[in-house]
C-alpha cells in the first residue's frame, strides 16, 4: 500500500467503547492492524478497550488475535501479533456508570502522562446508539473531552451510524453532542465515504475537462444510484427491523453518493471547502413530490423476511427502497435522481449511473439511428471502475450502430493494495482530517430529505403498499414502472 502523505502524528490514546462487539472484531481491529502493519499509526499510541465482560489481559489479547486471524486477509505473523496486542489494554466497565470514567481517566493519566507534551485522546463509540449520549455526558463530566490546559489538543469522538432515526431524534442527538464537544471534535463514520471509488468521484468529475464539461442538465437526463445486496438481515434483525432500508442505506450512504455526484466544485479538497459545497447541494434536494409520496418512493420486502429470527411476524419494515428526488439547484432543476437499495437481491453491487440525453443530431434523425442514452457508470463495488456506453458503427455495408463500452478497471490499472474504508477513515481521525465525515448540517439535511417518506411509511400500514419480492430477484416488479 502506498504511504499516506507525510503527517505529523501526535502521541495518542485511542479508547474503544464496545471492544468485544461485532464491529470492533470485524472492522476496527483488522483495520487498525493494517495501519500498524503499514507504519501508519503514531509511534506513541496505546489502545484501551472497554466492555462489560470480565477478561484477563491474556483473554483480551487472545480475542484480538482471534479477530485478526479471522478477519484479516492473508497470514498474520506471530511477531506482528505480539507487537500489536501489546498496544492494547482492557478495562472491564459498565459504560453507563460514572465510576467507569473515573477508572478510565486514571488509566489514561497513569499511562500516557497526558499533558506533559502535546497528546490526543480519541474515543471510538463502537456501541449501540442509545449509549452515545450517556457516554459523551460521562466523558465530559470526567473532563476527558476538553483540551489539556497547556496544549490546545481537543479530544476526538467517533460515532457510528445511525445518527438518530428521524429529524427529531437526530436534532436531539446533535444538540447533546454539541453541548459537550465542538463540531471539529466529532467524526461520524459513513464507511461509504471511505471507499476508494467514492473518493475518486470528485477528482474524476473535476480533473477531467471532458467529463466536467458534460456534467450539466443539458447533457444529463437522469441520475441513478443503485446499492443492492444479496444478503438478508443476518444477525442484525433486532436493529434492522426497527430501521429499514430507507434509514439504513438511503439516509446515509445513498444521499452521500448523490451529493458527491451533484455538488459544485469546491475551492479545494480541504474539509471546509468540501463540506460547504456538499451542504449547499443537500439544501437543494428534496423528494420528487411531497404531496404524493407514492410518486416519490416505493418500498418492498423480500419474501420470508417476517420469518427471520428477531423480526416481528407482522413487520412492515421495508428491505427495499426506491426514491425519486429532485433538486432546485439551477444546474439540476429538471434532472430526476433515483436511489435504489435493497437486501436479498440478485447481486451485491453499488453503482452510480449518469444517463446522458440521447442523440439529437440530424444524422440520428435522418438515418433513423437508435437514440438511447450514453450511460456513464461509476462502479463503487465490486469490479471497481468506470465504464461509458457509447454507440459505434457496426462494420458492414449498412449505416447501423451498436452499443459498445469503454471501461476502466481499478485492479487492472492500479496494482497498489487499496486501504479499506475503515482504515482510511480511522487514519483520517488520527490525523484530524474531517473531509470524509458528514457534518451536523449534512446529517440534518439527509434526515430532512427522507422525513416525509418516513412519516408516510410509518403512519399507515396499508397505504402506500409494501410490495413483496422473491429472494435473489431485482426487487418488486413495480420498481420497473417507478423508474420509467
Ligand atoms: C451498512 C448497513 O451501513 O452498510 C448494512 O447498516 C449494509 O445493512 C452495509 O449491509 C453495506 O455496506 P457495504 O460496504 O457492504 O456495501
Amino acid at each position: 500500500m502506498e504511504k499516506a502523505p507525510q503527517t505529523e502524528y501526535l502521541p495518542t490514546t485511542f479508547t474503544i467503547f464496545g471492544i468485544t462487539g461485532d464491529l470492533s472484531r470485524r472492522k476496527l481491529l483488522p483495520s487498525i492492524f493494517h495501519l500498524f502493519r503499514h507504519g501508519l499509526l503514531p509511534e506513541h499510541i496505546e489502545f484501551i478497550g472497554l466492555a462489560i465482560e470480565e477478561k484477563t489481559t491474556e483473554e483480551f489479547h487472545a480475542l484480538i488475535a482471534d479477530s485478526l486471524r479471522t478477519f484479516v486477509d492473508g497470514t498474520v505473523e506471530e511477531n506482528e501479533l505480539t507487537q500489536f496486542v501489546s498496544l492494547f489494554s482492557y478495562l472491564q466497565s459498565d459504560i453507563t456508570k460514572r465510576d467507569a470514567y473515573d477508572v478510565l481517566q486514571k488509566r489514561m493519566h497513569d499511562s500516557d502522562k497526558k499533558c506533559d507534551a502535546p497528546h490526543q485522546s480519541i474515543f471510538y463509540l463502537a456501541v449501540a446508539p442509545h449509549f452515545f449520549i450517556p457516554i459523551i455526558e460521562h466523558l465530559d463530566a470526567s473532563h476527558l473531552t476538553g483540551p489539556c490546559p497547556e496544549y490546545d489538543v481537543k479530544a476526538k469522538i467517533v460515532i457510528e451510524k445511525p445518527f438518530g432515526r428521524d429529524v427529531e431524534s437526530a436534532a436531539a442527538l446533535n444538540e447533546t453532542v454539541l453541548k459537550y464537544a465542538d463540531e471539529d471534535q466529532i467524526y461520524r463514520m459513513d464507511h461509504y465515504l471511505g471507499k476508494e471509488t467514492v473518493q475518486n468521484m470528485l477528482l474524476f468529475r473535476f480533473t477531467n475537462p471532458v467529463i466536467n464539461d458534460s456534467w450539466n442538465p443539458k447533457a444529463i437526463e437522469r441520475i441513478e444510484i443503485i446499492a443492492s445486496e444479496n444478503i438478508g438481515v443476518e444477525q442484525r434483525a433486532s436493529y434492522y427491523d426497527t430501521a429499514g432500508a430507507l434509514r439504513d442505506m438511503v439516509q446515509s450512504h445513498g444521499l452521500a453518493l448523490l451529493s458527491l455526484v451533484t455538488m459544485d466544485e469546491p475551492n479545494s479538497l480541504q474539509s471546509k471547502d468540501i463540506h460547504e459545497k456538499k451542504q449547499e447541494m443537500f439544501e437543494t434536494i428534496s423528494i420528487f413530490d411531497e404531496n404524493n409520496i407514492e410518486s416519490s418512493a416505493l418500498r418492498g420486502q423480500y419474501e420470508g423476511y417476517t420469518q427471520s429470527d428477531g423480526v416481528a411476524p407482522d413487520s412492515t419494515t421495508e428491505t427495499f427502497a426506491q426514491l425519486r428526488l429532485k433538486s432546485s439547484h439551477p444546474q439540476w432543476k429538471d434532472v430526476p435522481m433515483y436511489i435504489t437499495t435493497g437486501k436479498m437481491l440478485a447481486s451485491k453491487e453499488t453503482r452510480v449511473q449518469i444517463h446522458f440525453t440521447p442523440c439529437q443530431s440530424n444524422i440520428c434523425k435522418t438515418q433513423g439511428i437508435r437514440t438511447e442514452p450514453n450511460i456513464l457508470e461509476l462502479r463503487v463495488q465490486p469490479q471497481e471502475g468506470i465504464s461509458l456506453k457509447l454507440f459505434a458503427k457496426k462494420p458492414g455495408f449498412y449505416v447501423e450502430t451498436q452499443e459498445v463500452e469503454m471501461t476502466f478497471d481499478y485492479n487492472a490499472s492500479f496494482s497498489d493494495e487499496q486501504p479499506s474504508p475503515y482504515e482510511r477513515l480511522i487514519h483520517d481521525v488520527i490525523i484530524g482530517d474531517q473531509s470524509l465525515f458528514p457534518s451536523t448540517e449534512e446529517v440534518m439535511d439527509q434526515w430532512r430529505i427522507i422525513q416525509p417518506i418516513l412519516d408516510t411509511w410509518t403512519s399507515s400500514h396499508d397505504h402506500p403498499p409494501i410490495y413483496t419480492y422473491p429472494k435473489g430477484s431485482h426487487g418488486p416488479a413495480e420498481s420497473k414502472q417507478f423508474l420509467s
